[in-house]
């Protein structure tokens, strides 16, 4: 995008309402790759420009947080190569990028079960955790063996075991007291979803935390996503009308 084209964009983003937290599905890396008549790991490769990309245009806008769906609890059922590869992006990109980050001041956080990463994998994770946690701007979340379901059951699991040890009595359990046991902690709920690649579902995505979050899909395979869409998908949220339920203010 030329950076007059993107100026003017810009001008039509309010100031005013941009989303807290955005949420992406990083999707379409395979196909990007296949019609190019290139293996897939490409796509792969071709994904992180884009997530570079996001990454600086969301810190621009003045986003706070953005959660990254970088490998799922089921994207172990790939082939071994592509698993091998999938791991070793992570450590690329946080190695890589550690001077940029603390630059930009952003603060990395993961969500998922980590503990079944490789070695490298999740020191290279917890590295980026620990230098980057006095940070103060723009959160970057990546969710890595990440699986919405699998995380529902944690959060019962820990309750349960609080409430069979007497620490909490059954009549306390509320929304919020699931919530705190979930991945996410204190990151506020997602205010925009963003899913490229043509495939119209969540995939096991944050499915406690998307309760009322927006959904926004486009056909372009995420190695093809740009600021240009990225901004597009920022003014459609601010134009639709959040109700939570409620009725019309
Ligand atoms: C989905 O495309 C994409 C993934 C499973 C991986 C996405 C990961 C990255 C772009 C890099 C992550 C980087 C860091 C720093 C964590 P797909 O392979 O399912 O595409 P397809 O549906 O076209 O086959």
């Amino acid at each position: 995008m030329s950076k007059k084209k993107e100026e003017e964009l810009l001008k039509l983003v309010s100031e005013e309402e941009i989303p807290v937290h955005v949420a992406v599905i990083m999707d379409g890396n395979g196909r990007w790759a296949k019609n190019r008549g290139w293996p897939r790991i490409a796509g792969h490769k071709a994904g992180m420009d884009t997530l570079r990309e996001i990454i600086s245009c969301a810190d621009e806008i003045g986003i706070k947080v953005m959660t990254f769906f970088a490998f799922s609890t089921e994207n172990w059922k790939r082939p071994s190569w592509e698993v091998k590869y999938l791991m070793k992006l992570p450590e690329e990109y946080l190695q890589k990028e550690l001077n940029t980050l603390m630059e930009k001041n952003v603060v990395i956080k993961a969500i998922g079960d980590l503990s079944r990463l490789p070695r490298r994998t999740l020191k290279a994770v917890n590295d980026a955790l620990h230098n980057t946690k006095d940070n103060t701007g723009l959160v970057i979340n990546f969710a890595l063996n990440y699986g919405g379901r699998a995380e529902i059951v944690d959060a019962v699991r820990q309750i349960s075991q609080k409430v069979a040890a007497g620490k909490l009595e059954p009549d306390d359990i509320d929304a919020q007291v699931l919530a705190d046991h979930l991945y996410t902690g204190d990151i506020p709920d997602p205010d925009l979803l963003i899913r490229p690649s043509g495939e119209l579902r969540i995939s096991n995505f944050l499915l406690w935390q998307m309760a009322y979050t927006e959904l926004w899909f486009t056909r372009i395979l995420w190695p093809d996503f740009n600021r240009e869409h990225f901004l597009r998908a920022i003014m459609d949220y601010q134009r639709r009308e959040r109700r939570f339920g409620g009725i019309k203010k």
